[in-house]
This record gives structure tokens, sequence and C-alpha cells, in this order.
């Protein structure tokens, strides 16, 4: 532009003015209604560029929490935003922790030089080991005991799909303690460990419980038998012992594949497995700001001890430097989980009132109600998200929204294409398709 060139020319007179100002001079110009400092994510569609930091917005007062939640159908750019915010995130020292249930990060983790860390069972090729009760070193030895068995109700919760009674939970209570080392209060007790002293209690824990010992083994024995499937059934050699020297901690992406149960009713398990760890990372150091992806969240939220545990990691995101960035198709799922006032919508709905950032793409219109609902949108956002294209959403940042186009650099083209995997996937599903018409043809002949 002439008159800008003009202003860059030698000798000229330099003048800064907001834009809000400049505006009456060139209308063409306008507001920056987004946070200037940040990550640019895309274009504001009612103004400029569209920049996000949950802990630059803190700072400045416009977040309570950094908490984000993304939701959208299928198809429309969800994974694609969250890839590319953690890549360009990972450039102001971030470091991000990520659950990726497809298996779909592969690229973004040779992006940023790091290898996914790919969780097996034992028979299926498996090697890594995660110890989910593996805290760091932060808190004393009761914090730590109780921290220890929230994660160990969610784990238990997740695979028995109840919660726990109050004497399994008791005597998990008291198979943990007699499984921390007394004299090394520094080494963390493996599940294999907990195991052992469900299934053998020792007698000053059936004196605790005030019953005897065969009694309370009797008591706790489904527990002990859904946590051995960690152990020694056919979920074994991913949480069983000491976390492998192999899992760099410092790293700026550390990526858990976990396709080798996607679709199986183990996924919420492994899930709240590698967030449990994830917990004791973040106690680690919280000076370094932290992105805890969980995609596929709904396989925590449908699941009351995963939920109330996520619920609970959510509230220590602030004071841990963390955000936590979950991603879900949409709330109706959530929403079935439970009547209108069950413990687990009211859950949801608290764990929503934790979450100041929602980045809303279209919706099928029989989820609206439910979205609208939950998300308290008002009557323009929900006609606005009814009619969104791929790319582009809602966002909603503290009290204010934003229709925003994610860009995609020519650069993260590759980390974010999940169309040619479908393709590819077509293609095999066309040609087998295509051999089973030629071997029936062969029979018919
Ligand atoms: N903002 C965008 N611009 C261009 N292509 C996009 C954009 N967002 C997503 N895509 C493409 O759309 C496809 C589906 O996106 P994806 O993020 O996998 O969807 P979702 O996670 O919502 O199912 C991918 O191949 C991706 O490259
Ligand atoms: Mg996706």
């Amino acid at each position: 532009m002439p008159a800008l060139s003009a202003l860059r020319s030698p000798g000229a007179v330099l003048h800064r003015a907001t834009t809000a100002h400049l505006q009456s001079v060139y209308p063409g110009i306008c507001e920056g209604r987004g946070f200037s400092r940040g990550v640019y994510i895309g274009r504001d569609l009612h103004g400029g560029s569209f920049t996000y930091d949950p802990w630059e917005l803190y700072n400045a007062g416009l977040l309570t929490n950094p908490n984000m939640l993304v939701l959208g159908q299928l198809g429309l750019g969800k994974s694609a935003l969250v890839k590319t915010y953690v890549y360009r995130q990972l450039v102001f020292g971030r470091q991000a922790l990520m659950l990726d249930p497809k298996g779909e990060n592969g690229a973004l983790c040779a992006a940023c030089g790091v290898s996914p860390v790919v969780l097996r069972p034992d028979g299926e090729g498996g090697g890594l080991r995660l110890n989910p009760l593996d805290l760091g070193l932060a808190g004393d030895l009761h914090t730590r005991l109780m921290e220890r068995i929230r994660i160990l109700s969610a784990v238990c919760g997740a695979s028995l799909g109840r919660p726990l009674t109050p004497e399994e939970r008791l005597a998990l209570e008291l198979a943990t303690d007699d499984a921390t080392p007394r004299s090394r209060w520094d080494i963390a007790p493996t599940l294999r460990d907990v195991v052992e002293a469900l299934l053998h209690p020792s007698s000053g824990a059936a004196e605790a419980a005030s019953t005897t010992q065969d009694a309370l083994a009797a008591a706790s024995r489904s527990v002990a038998l859904d946590l051995r499937r960690l152990v020694d059934g056919d979920l074994c050699g991913m949480f069983d012992g000491e976390t492998s020297a192999a899992i760099d901690l410092a790293a700026p992406l550390v990526s858990f594949d976990l396709s080798a149960v996607y679709g199986s009713t183990a996924l919420p398990i492994l899930m709240a497995c590698v967030g449990a760890w994830f917990q004791g990372v973040l106690a680690g150091d919280p000076s370094t700001k932290r992105i805890v992806v969980l995609d596929e969240a709904w396989a925590l939220l449908s699941n009351l001890e995963t939920a109330q545990w996520l619920r609970a990691s959510y509230k220590l995101a602030r004071s841990q430097g963390a955000q936590y960035l979950a991603v879900l198709h949409r709330l109706t799922d959530l929403q079935a989980a439970g009547s209108a006032d069950s413990a687990q919508v009211r859950l949801v709905r608290g764990l929503i009132s934790d979450t100041e950032t929602v980045v809303c793409y279209a919706q099928h219109s029989g989820e609206l109600p439910a979205t609208r609902e939950l998300l308290q949108l008002n009557d323009e956002e929900a006609r606005t998200i009814s009619g969104l294209g791929r790319g582009v959403a809602l966002w909603r940042v503290g009290s204010r929204s934003y229709l925003v186009r994610h860009w995609i650099s020519p650069q993260e083209q590759a980390i974010c294409d999940t169309d040619q995997r479908m393709r590819e996937n077509l293609r095999e599903f066309r040609e087998t398709q295509g051999s089973t018409v030629v071997n029936s043809g062969d029979r018919m002949s």
C-alpha cells in the first residue's frame, strides 16, 4: 500500500496507532479482536489474524483456566487443529503429552524429531512399559498414597465398568500402602506389587480393616483379578513394571500410540494408565508449560471413575502449568451415559465449566440441542455452528466468541493429512472386495 511504504521511506516520521484508530483513516483495517500473543491459528473471519495461548490469556486475566475442548463431526479438522497447535507451541518451549488412540501422530512425531511411544501387550510385540504409580518425587508419603489410590480407582473403575464398593476401596488403599517400600519411599510400587498385596493381604491390613486376611482377600477379589489383567492377563507387558528408560521424558513431544487397543473395551483402561503416568510428569516440574492432549476423550468421560479422576486432574492443571485439551465428536454420548442429574452428567458439566476454551466445529442437527445446552451457546452461536465447513470453527475463549478458519502451512500438510490414510484404507477395501468378487465368480462358473 502506497501510504504504508511512504511511512517506511528514509526520513519518514513513524507513527504508531491502534488498529481501531487507523480504521478511521483506512477502513480496510480491521480490529485485531484476538489476543496478539500466542501461536497463530488462522483467520478470524470477522477480523484479522487469530492467535491463541492459554497461559498468556491467563496472565492477562482473560481466562481463569487453561483447559480446552475441541468438538465436532468426523473429518472437519479437529485433529489437524490439535496437531498444528501442538507443533507451533513447541517453538515456544512448551512440552506436549499426547494420548493418540488411533495411532495418527507418526508424521507429527517425525516432524518433531521424536518417535511415538507405541504401547502393545506382550503377545503383540510390546516392549515399552509405564508405571502408572510412578508419581515423581512430589508430595509426602500420605499425599502420594492418596494420589495412587485415586489412579488405581480410576483404572479399576474403567476395567470393572462400575465404581468400587467401600470394601474394595479400603482393600485397595491397604494393599497400595503395603506395596509401597518403607525403606525407599522414593521408589514407586508397581501394579504387580499391588495385585500381590490384594490377593494376599497382610495381617496388618486385615487388622486395619477389622477383618480376617481371607475375608479381606475375598472382598477385593474382583478388583485384584481385574488389575491382574494388566499384570499377567491379555493386557500384560505395558504397565506391570518400572517405566522403560527408553521413554524420553524431556522430549518436546511424548505421544502414546494406543492403536493396539483402539475399538476395544481396553482403551479407557490404557488411557487411564497413561493419563495417570502423565500426572507424575506434570508434578515433576511445574515450570514447564505442558499441553496434555486427550483424543477420543469420550473413552475416559463415559466411565464414572475415570471421569472423576479426569475432573480432579483438570482442577490441578493450573497449579501444574498444564493445559488439558480434550477432543470429542459430540456431547450427546456423554449425556446418554446417565440421567440428566446423574453423577456422570454432573461431572461432565463440571469438566465443561473447568474448560474456558471451547472450539466447536459443525455438529449434526440432532446433536445441536445438547451442545447448545451444555455449552450455553446463544441463538447466533448455535445457528453459526450448524453451517460450518471443514477447517472453520467457533472459538469460545472466556466470554468472547470468534469464528476462525484454521490455517495449515504447506510444511504442516503432511502431519495433518488423515484423508490420505482414508484413501489407502478405501483402496485396500476395494482390492479385497474385488478379489472376493473374482472368487465368487470362480465358484459360480
Ligand atoms: N483447516 C484445514 N484446511 C485444509 N484441510 C484441512 C483443514 N483441517 C483439516 N483438513 C484436512 O481434513 C482432513 C480431516 O481432518 P482431521 O483433522 O483428521 O479431522 P477430524 O479429526 O475432525 O476427524 C485431513 O486430511 C486434513 O488434512
Ligand atoms: Mg481426528
